[in-house]
């Protein structure tokens, strides 16, 4: 049985909508205190179906503005025990051939440079405290490759080999590191993409359908938890069967 996250703090990136609402819901449900990182700190409580702990605004692509972000999460709550690097893009769906050099930085630097960036900000309390989870999320397009959306592959592969790389820098110190690897879920990220685009990532899933933010929520929520001690280094698959690897 579950004991619950009462006492402990959560930050979620990219939290005002989407599967970063429904993971920051999900653990407040579990009693966490979770403060939402997005680009702004306009967060209505009814859309996010909770009340978070705070808002802080913030590009988590930027150094300055995570390091920022941070001091003022641990001025506001204290220090988290649970980060979940949840804010990413997916960018333009297009050949590499076409694909322009700023848009890979920045699809690369929102995905990727962002993990690492709000998971080093975090790293000494959770070290002094000999507790943490750090939970990124990551996608099936990290571990298979898609074609059309090569930046965000690359950066999603890039998340999971530093979520391995530094679960084993951490591997004796209280601290997990995990990532998660969902297929499709419908939210607002979908206007980035193509129609056909789409439809081929449905057509991928074995179980004929698209995953749910409550259920990607409850997988991380879990996976954030106490209870889940003894993984780490791990992609977790939420993938309806496409993932059997
Ligand atoms: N939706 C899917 O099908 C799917 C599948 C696999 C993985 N993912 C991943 O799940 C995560 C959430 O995706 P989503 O579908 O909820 O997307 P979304 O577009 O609905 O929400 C993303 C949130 O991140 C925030 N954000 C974007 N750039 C930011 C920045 N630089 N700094 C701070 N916040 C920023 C946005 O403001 C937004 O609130 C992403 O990492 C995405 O790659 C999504």
């Amino acid at each position: 049985m579950r004991k619950g996250l009462s006492g402990q703090v959560a930050v979620v990136t990219g939290a005002a909508r989407g599967i970063g609402a429904g993971i920051a819901k999900r653990l407040s449900e579990d009693g966490a205190l979770v403060v939402v990182w997005d680009l702004s700190d306009q967060v209505d409580p009814t859309a996010i179906g909770f009340e978070p702990a705070a808002v802080v605004a913030v590009d988590v692509a930027d150094p300055r503005s995570v390091e920022a972000a941070a001091k003022q999460t641990i001025a506001l709550v204290g220090a988290p025990q649970i980060v979940v690097n949840n804010a990413g893009i997916n960018g333009p769906v297009m050949p590499v051939v076409d694909y322009a050099y700023d848009t890979w930085r920045r699809v690369v630097s929102i995905n990727l440079d962002s993990v690492f960036l709000v998971s080093q900000a975090f790293i000494q309390p959770m070290v002094n405290a000999g507790y943490g989870r750090i939970v990124n999320v990551a996608s099936i397009a990290g571990k298979e490759g898609v074609p059309g959306i090569s930046a965000y592959a690359a950066a999603k592969a890039g998340a999971i080999g530093f979520t391995k790389s530094l679960a084993k820098e951490l591997v004796t110190t209280g601290i997990t590191v995990n990532a998660v690897a969902p297929v499709m879920v419908e939210t607002p990220l979908l206007q980035q993409m193509t129609a056909d685009h789409i439809a081929a990532s449905k057509a991928k899933i074995p179980m004929q359908r698209f995953l749910s933010i409550g259920e990607l929520s409850e997988l991380v929520c879990f996976v954030a938890s106490p209870e889940c001690s003894f993984t780490t280094g791990f992609v977790f698959d939420a993938s309806g069967g496409r993932a059997t690897y």
